[in-house]
């Protein structure tokens, strides 16, 4: 840690959801964090721990209506995180960012989006993953995508960020290795728990619907796929990739599939020593043999990633927690990045196991 860097304002907006939940819990744990503004419209002078029972005793203090942009008087920075459902920050940010100026903090301020609406880059795009016009298409190229081990260097200083989705995060964790390859065709199949959906109960997450049942949906039209395709696009690759997403009887976790044909040229030692160049001195990314397990990595901001070859088939794995890796984790990472901070800061924890 910069023994010069001043401590972090905090601001979590939408903080009564999963993800705030999750922000709030590291933020208090955070060594360069000092203060944080629980914001939430639904549970505005309720105690924190009423959304989220876990933090009882130990993160104290009530969820606020309003964020109080004039409680920030001295040099700190000021981190912002949009925990809100998509479109609402994109509506929301030429009034946030007025407010930022008449209280003198612009400057200061960091914005982290965990929504889609930043994620990717062309309006069209965003209108076909997301079935709706942007509301803020002007702004769509302000914001660096935060997919953490690949665009540290974008990430260093940035002061707009969109926060990766958690199909997203593992997808491209498995695949990036690999844009520069003739892949052909790459089947991916995604696996997620019911925390995914956020913490408004229907139909899809109401457990007597969903604890013993199993289900696709959004087959080969998931709205992850847009911002896959652009990092993966962006990086050179021509394969052609269909994403079937599953739901499981799980609460958190996210278990990535991707399989492949070997391309000419490429073994199996070749192609996971890919993966050691990418990712052996990255802190959260570890690479297994075998299958990932979501019991080894829930509760904490690592991705396991496995690669395994039979002859010319070959299949990469990636697993990780939806609400860390995947999301507040992930976040706090490149809150981190963005600041000059040590990456792991205030995230060097193992989950619990089992589960
Ligand atoms: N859950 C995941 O695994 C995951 C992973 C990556 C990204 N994300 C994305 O991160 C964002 C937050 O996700 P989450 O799972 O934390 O969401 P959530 O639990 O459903 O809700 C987060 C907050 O959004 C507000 N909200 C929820 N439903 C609303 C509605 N119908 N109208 C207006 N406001 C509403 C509430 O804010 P107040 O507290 O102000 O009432 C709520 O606390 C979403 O954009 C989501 O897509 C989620």
């Amino acid at each position: 840690m910069k023994a010069d860097l001043p401590k972090v304002g905090a601001v979590v907006l939408g903080a009564a959801g999963y993800g705030g939940g999750e922000l709030l819990r590291l933020l208090a744990g955070h060594p360069a964090v000092a203060s944080v503004q629980a914001v939430s419209k639904s549970h505005a002078g309720k105690p924190l721990w009423s959304a989220h029972p876990n933090l009882r005793g130990f993160v104290p203090g009530d969820f606020r209506a309003e964020a109080d942009w004039d409680s920030f008087p001295g040099a700190e920075p000021i981190v912002v995180f949009s925990a809100q459902p998509h479109v609402t920050l994109a509506k929301e940010l030429e009034a946030l960012e007025a407010a930022w100026q008449s209280a003198g903090i612009a400057d200061r301020v960091t914005l982290i989006d965990l929504s889609g609406d930043f994620r990717v880059r062309e309006a069209g795009v965003f209108a076909e993953a997301y079935g709706q016009a942007h509301p803020a298409p002007h702004r769509l190229q302000d914001f660096v995508y935060g997919l953490s081990e690949w665009n540290g260097a974008a990430l260093k200083g940035a002061t707009r960020i969109a926060n990766p989705g958690c199909f997203a995060t593992g997808v491209q964790l498995a695949l990036l290795p690999l844009a520069d390859l003739d892949l052909g065709f790459v089947a991916v199949g995604g696996v997620t728990g019911s925390s995914g959906s956020g913490a408004l109960p229907s139909e899809t997450t109401h457990h007597p619907t969903r604890a013993g049942d199993f289900r696709a949906y959004k087959p080969l039209k998931h709205q992850h796929q847009a911002e896959i395709v652009q990092s993966l696009a962006a990086r050179g690759a021509t394969f052609d990739l269909a994403f079937v997403p599953h739901s499981a009887p799980l609460v958190r976790g996210i278990f990535i599939t991707a399989q492949f044909r070997l391309p000419e040229g490429v073994d199996g030692p070749a192609l996971k020593a890919r993966f050691h160049a990418a990712y052996g001195a990255t802190p959260f990314v570890r690479i297994l043999d075998g299958s990932p397990r979501l019991n080894a990595v829930n509760g904490s901001n690592a991705c396991d990633v496995a690669v395994v070859v039979e002859g010319r088939q070959a299949v990469v794995f990636a697993a990780l927690d939806n609400l860390l890796k995947g999301m507040a984790g992930q976040a706090v990472q490149n809150m981190n990045l963005a600041l000059g901070l040590e990456e792991t800061a205030g995230l060097w924890s193992a989950g619990g196991y089992p589960g």
